[in-house]
């Protein structure tokens, strides 16, 4: 099967495509990706050299590069991940957010449309559904209910991209993931950057109370569920993939301490996170009927081994951390609490 994986630099694509690559044979990979600031190609050290994948770097912003790609490589599915991925960025800068995740997703469409794709599989996030009150928990018609620029622009591309199966009857998939961890991860979101500034003995900024919930799936797994849906879903369906792990932010950072040794003074409440979702919370029923998937890594040996793959790979970690990132932490942590202002001295 030929597959033509966007944002495969990413953490997830990355991890899809080395998951993909050794665990089928039959594979052939085309990765299409910009090397925005969190796509890194050394990500894909391992599978550089195998001759069944390739990369072209292309941005899903310009129609005619996206075209080219599909035209060319003539996949018998795409895997788009390629997105802006992070809420805090997107609350910094929106408009790449939404012309990434939705104008990118739209042209992305149109190529496959045009080229007759026989699969077209989006990635999206369980927080499409907003901020869900305890104890209910969404299933896949549940209503839509975006906070931020990232949110809002993924629902907007899953409607959008749904609305090709109605209308051009492509085939179309949709899954909605909750909070992914794992090795690669870009030390932006929430567990990577809290390992890293512990393995540095940096403060740890925990936005608000840290009272929040997020529900916790490790990469792998997720990767394993894309696979699933691929060979198994149902065109024009959803299906949320869910850790099954809800935990508030704070038990994480303390687990993260706990397993890098590293004492609870380095904890600091910063200024929360305008608009701030409470608590994500999915049911995936659905992709556990219909495909068989369940998650497998259990969360606190995914964190222990995620600790262990930053702590031998500080060079990965210090080459991401340098450049455009310490603009960033600048930016977003800076007028949080001055003493947060840097991470290297
Ligand atoms: P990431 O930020 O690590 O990687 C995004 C990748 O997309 C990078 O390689 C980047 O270079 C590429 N990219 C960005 N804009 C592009 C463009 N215009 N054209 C081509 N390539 C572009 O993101 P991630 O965490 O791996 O997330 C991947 C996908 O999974 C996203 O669609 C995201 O919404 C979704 N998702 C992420 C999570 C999570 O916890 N990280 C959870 C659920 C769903
Ligand atoms: P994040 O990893 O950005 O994922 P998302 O916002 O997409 O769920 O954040 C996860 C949770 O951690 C979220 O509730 C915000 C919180 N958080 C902090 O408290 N401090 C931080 O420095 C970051 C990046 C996140």
């Amino acid at each position: 099967m030929k597959l033509l994986v966007t944002g495969g630099a990413g953490f997830i694509g990355s991890a899809f495509v080395r998951l993909t690559l050794s665990t089928d044979a039959a594979a052939q990979v085309l990765n299409f990706d910009a090397l925005t600031y969190a796509g890194n190609l050394e990500n894909l050290a391992a599978v550089s050299g195998n001759p069944r994948y390739q990369f072209v770097k292309g941005n899903i912003c310009d129609a005619a590069a996206a075209d080219r790609a599909v035209a060319d490589f003539k996949p018998d599915a795409i895997v788009h991940f390629a997105a802006e991925s992070h809420v805090d960025r997107g609350i910094l800068s929106p408009r790449p957010v939404v012309d990434t995740n939705f104008i990118g997703t739209f042209n992305l469409l149109e190529a496959a449309r045009k080229h007759k794709t026989p699969r077209f599989q989006h990635v999206s996030t369980d927080e499409v559904y907003g901020s869900i009150e305890a104890p209910a928990e969404a299933d896949e018609s549940y209503p839509l209910k975006p906070s931020s620029a990232y949110s809002a622009s993924k629902a907007g591309a899953d409607l959008l991209a749904l609305s090709y199966v109605t209308t051009y009857k492509l085939d179309v998939v949709v899954t909605r993931a909750s909070n992914n961890y794992g090795p690669f991860q870009f030390p932006e979101k929430l567990i990577p950057l809290m390992i890293s500034n512990a393995l540095e003995d940096r403060p740890l900024p925990i936005y608000g109370n840290g009272q929040q919930v997020r529900d916790w799936l490790y990469v792998d797994d997720h990767c394993r569920a894309i696979r699933a849906v691929l060979e198994k879903g149902r065109a024009g369906e959803v299906y949320n993939i869910g850790g099954n792990r809800a935990l508030p932010n704070l038990d994480v950072v303390h687990k993260i301490l706990a397993a890098t040794g590293k004492p609870e003074s380095l904890l600091k409440t910063v200024e929360d996170r305008p608009g701030h979702d409470r608590r994500y919370a999915i049911t995936s029923e659905k992709i556990l009927k219909e495909t068989g998937w369940a998650p497998q890594v259990e969360f606190e040996q995914g964190l222990t081994d995620s600790v262990a793959w930053y702590m031998r790979n500080s060079d990965w970690v210090s080459r991401v951390r340098s450049g455009e990132y310490q603009t960033y932490y600048e930016q977003n942590y800076g007028q949080r609490g001055a003493e947060l202002n840097r991470i290297v001295n």
